[in-house]
Order: C-alpha cells, then sequence, then structure tokens
C-alpha cells in the first residue's frame, strides 16, 4: 500500500513495525488523509504474523500538533458530522497488537490524543503534551476529557483543557500520562527497545492481555473481573502457554511461535 502523509517500515526490527507521521511541514498535523492512511497501516499490520509490535512516531519536534486546523476552520456541524472522522479513529482503536508512541516535541490536541490511545509513550525530554483546543474556541473531541482525565486526575486535565497548558515529558510522566521520559537523542531507540521486549512475549497473550487493560477503562469491576477471567482461562488454550511454563520449569528462554 502506497502512503504519502505516513511512512511505514513493517520490519523495522525482528517483529517490530515503525510508523513515522510524515507531514514535517504541518507539524505532522492530523488531516484527513492522514488518519486515513494511519487507519489502513495499522489495520495492514495487525494481519501481519511477522509483526507483533508497532511503535508510532512523528518527528523530533513533533508528534503531532493536533487535528488539521485549516483543514477545518471552515466546517459546520453537519459537515463534520457527515465526514465522521470519529469513524476512523475508532477503527485505530481496535487495533488488536500492542502500539506503543514515541513522542518528542509537540503532542497537541488530536496529538495527545492520538499518543492516548497507543497502550504506551515514551517521550523525549522536549516533549510537550496539550490540549489547546480551548485557545481555537474549541475543544478535545477524540478522547482528550476522557482519558486524559482518567490518565492524570480532574485537576490536570480540566487545566490542560480549560487553559491550553502544556506540560513537559516530566510533568507527563509524573502525572502518570507516559511510561518513560528520556534524552530525545533516544526517544525512539527506547520505544523500539520497549516494543522488541513485548515483541518477545507470547502475540497470543499480548492480545488477551491488552483487550483486559482496556476493558477496565469502560466496565464496573466486576464485569472486568470475569472479562479478565475468561482471557486468562484462554491463554490455556495455546500452545504459548504451553511453552512458557514448560520453558521456565526447564530453565530456559521460551520461545513463543503465536500459536
Ligand atoms: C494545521 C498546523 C497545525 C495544525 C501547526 N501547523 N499546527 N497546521 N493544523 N494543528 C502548521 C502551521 O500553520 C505552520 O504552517 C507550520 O505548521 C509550523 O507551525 P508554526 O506555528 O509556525 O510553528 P511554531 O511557531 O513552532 O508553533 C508550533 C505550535 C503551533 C505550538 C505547535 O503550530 C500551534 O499552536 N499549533 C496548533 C496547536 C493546536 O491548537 N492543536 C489543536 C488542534 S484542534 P505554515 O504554512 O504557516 O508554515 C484538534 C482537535 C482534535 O486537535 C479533535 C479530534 C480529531
Amino acid at each position: 500500500m502506497a502512503f504519502e502523509n505516513i511512512k511505514v517500515t513493517n520490519q523495522y526490527k525482528d517483529k517490530v513495525a515503525l510508523i513515522e507521521l510524515n507531514r514535517p511541514g504541518a507539524m505532522n498535523a492530523l488531516n484527513r488523509e492522514l488518519m486515513t492512511e494511519l487507519k489502513d497501516a495499522l489495520h495492514q499490520l495487525d494481519e501481519d504474523e511477522n509483526v507483533r509490535v508497532i511503535v508510532l512516531t512523528g518527528n523530533e519536534k513533533a508528534f503531532a500538533a493536533g487535528a488539521d486546523i485549516k483543514q477545518m476552520a471552515d466546517s459546520g456541524a453537519i459537515d463534520m458530522l457527515k465526514v465522521d472522522q470519529f469513524a476512523t479513529w475508532d477503527q485505530i482503536k481496535k487495533t488488536k497488537k500492542p502500539i506503543i508512541a514515541a513522542v518528542s516535541g509537540f503532542a497537541l490536541g488530536g496529538g495527545c490524543e492520538l499518543s492516548m490511545t497507543c497502550d504506551m509513550i515514551v517521550a523525549s525530554e522536549t516533549a510537550r503534551f496539550g490540549q489547546p483546543e480551548i485557545t481555537i474556541g474549541t475543544m478535545p473531541g477524540a478522547g482528550g476529557t476522557q482519558r486524559l482525565t482518567r490518565a492524570v486526575g480532574k485537576a490536570r486535565a480540566m487545566e490542560m483543557v480549560l487553559t491550553g497548558k502544556f506540560i513537559s515529558g516530566e510533568e507527563a510522566q509524573e502525572a502518570g500520562l507516559i511510561n518513560k521520559v528520556v534524552p530525545v537523542e533516544v526517544y525512539l531507540d527506547e520505544a523500539v527497545k520497549c516494543a522488541e521486549k513485548v515483541a518477545e512475549m507470547s502475540p497470543v497473550a499480548a492480545r488477551l492481555a491488552k483487550e483486559s487493560v482496556l476493558k477496565a477503562f469502560d466496565t464496573p469491576l466486576e464485569e472486568g473481573l470475569q472479562f479478565e477471567r475468561k482471557n486468562f482461562y484462554m491463554t490455556f488454550a495455546s500452545e504459548d502457554q504451553k511453552e512458557g511454563m514448560k520453558a521456565f520449569i526447564e530453565k530456559r528462554k521460551p520461545d513463543f511461535k503465536g500459536d
């Protein structure tokens, strides 16, 4: 598949794919074309048996500075409704394989929301996370009032959403929004290292575990626990579970095949 707004490397490292947002002249603003390509690429990688984990990144200056303001500036509510850009976001969120965001520079508005749609975030010391939609007369629309609030709590989320204040990588880590903050020279390498670690695990278990963690966001505890239990039982139908436990007993490294 040919892409114009993103670059996709299926085998960036063994079992690890890399997607780079690629609109450097517009701070990787997420226009509709880019989002459609991203959805298609994630679907393709989800189907690729040689890929276990996906790293999503931008460039050093910007992960993404939000939805494309120029593209939506003159839209009416009904235009927005008809375009239904969130159908694309809904597909992205269904990706079964773990996605790790490698964030440097600006992750604003839809860019911050896109990073929060990923499963883990590794950021550079120069990263700036924010939901500045209020400063242009609108508000977050792809999870900024929901995922951010769940991650950092009401006080910080309200401040970011109501004043447009950015937070640094360090603050984001301290607030629990991201996993790790590292020097800018190594943020991509660190994200890839994290992806390689996950890629060593059973992909069956990783898929079921990701699904279970995400379930915690939209179920009451008892229902979430029941869901978790079923997925836990399901891992016992896999060859990988047999291999993992046998390898432990035999004191060797497991070789997970994804069966
Ligand atoms: C379109 C954008 C853009 C955006 C930057 N650019 N952000 N174009 N949409 N979101 C373009 C600029 O117009 C400019 O193009 C070029 O990228 C470089 O940006 P500058 O502003 O010149 O750079 P700088 O002074 O370094 O400032 C960087 C910045 C600023 C702080 C990131 O660009 C900024 O505030 N951007 C907007 C952030 C924002 O409000 N995001 C929320 C969007 S709404 P030219 O052609 O002039 O060189 C949103 C809603 C999501 O995300 C809803 C769900 C999808």
